[in-house]
């Protein structure tokens, strides 16, 4: 400069705090700690071997015994809890095998539970989307003036409560009902209840959006849906209507609420996180996840960073659970 002028030496200076390691621990807001994460799994019915999805690197389709070992393996990490996808070798129109005691998912509940009991949380996903023939999340009603067939709400529930009782039977502690129903908490809470199952816990996904992201998952459960699940899974551009989901969930009993995706919604998180009297999850989708890895796997970006900073934003946004497909390898770094 040539006119001499030189602006006035800051007094309030932020950097301080950012000069070394030690200060920035110090000054952190935000900890992502190992029993906060919970990790998604896949077990698929009669495979020989585990079975890589090309959409999901490093991520598996399990067989009974080798989800058992990927379990221990998330347990002795530190995760704070697993969440259990089945995909079955036969589907139809009703999802039959969801609800038969000896189908897969709650033939893998007992094996997961057998194997890590009490050390971890074990959770199931209660959705008929992974055992109908069309792969939807409910049953199919009678097709309306224009030929289309859409999901029947208040029949499904009937099959979710169903379906309830045999996860709990089969020894689940947390179930994660995920079709996006009308009524599903309450109608799941009841039928717990009635067969006893009172102190098995609901995480609902109160807030789920139909979204892009959910692409690679649907490799992951070999999905047969075509179309879309527009007609109950939320519009993304809503965020009232969020609102209204979650103190529903919680109305009905949900335990937990759970807001999903997870990056492209940080702003529903924090407001559940704002509304809710129960603690939120947000569930870090199978896209989030390949986009990070496909971007890594070219060198554009930093993986392991951005890993981290993905799981802080999510906790710094308010979710005090998160469900990640790097629950494992996070949490043996985090500890
Ligand atoms: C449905 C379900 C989906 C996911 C979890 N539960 C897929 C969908 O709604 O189409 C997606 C999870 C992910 O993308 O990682 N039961």
């Amino acid at each position: 400069m040539t006119t001499g002028f030189r602006p006035p030496q800051p007094v309030l200076r932020p950097r301080r705090l950012r000069r070394t390691p030690a200060l920035r621990r110090l000054a952190a807001e935000t900890h992502v700690r190992p029993e906060d994460l919970v990790l998604p799994v896949f077990v698929k019915e009669d495979i020989p071997e585990p079975m890589p999805i090309p959409s999901l690197p490093r991520v598996l389709q399990h067989t009974r015994d080798s989800l058992r070992k990927a379990a221990l393996d998330a347990v002795t990490a530190g995760v704070g809890g697993l969440m259990l996808f089945a995909v079955p070798a036969h589907r139809d129109p009703l999802g039959s095998a969801a609800v038969d005691p000896k189908g897969i998912l709650n033939d893998a509940v007992r094996d997961v539970v057998a194997e890590v009991g009490n050390a971890s949380v074990v959770m199931a996903d209660l959705c008929l989307d992974e055992f109908t023939d069309h792969g939807h999340c409910g049953v199919l009603g009678s097709p309306d003036e224009w030929g289309e067939h859409t999901v029947d709400n208040d029949a499904t529930l009937a099959r979710y409560a169903e379906m309830a009782v045999v996860l709990a039977e089969a020894g689940a502690h947390v179930l994660g009902p995920s079709g996006m129903m009308d009524g599903q908490v309450t109608a799941i809470r009841s039928a717990l209840d009635h067969a006893g199952h009172t102190n098995v816990a609901l995480l609902a996904y109160a807030a789920k959006y139909a979204s892009a992201f959910y692409g690679p998952f649907r490799d992951a459960v070999d999905s047969q849906l075509t179309g879309d699940r527009n007609t109950y899974q939320m519009n993304p551009a809503n965020a009232i209507e969020a609102d209204r989901e979650v103190a529903l969930d919680v109305a009905e009993g949900a335990d937990l609420v759970m807001v999903k995706p997870a990056m492209s919604y940080l702003d529903i998180v924090r407001r559940a996180a704002e509304l809710a009297p129960v603690p939120v999850a947000a569930y870090q989708v199978s896209g989030e996840y390949a986009m990070v890895e496909a971007a890594a796997a070219r060198g554009w970006l930093d993986r392991d960073r951005a890993i981290v900073e993905t799981l802080t934003s999510i906790r710094r946004a308010g979710a005090s659970v998160i469900l990640s497909y790097w629950a494992t390898e996070a949490a043996e770094r985090l500890r």
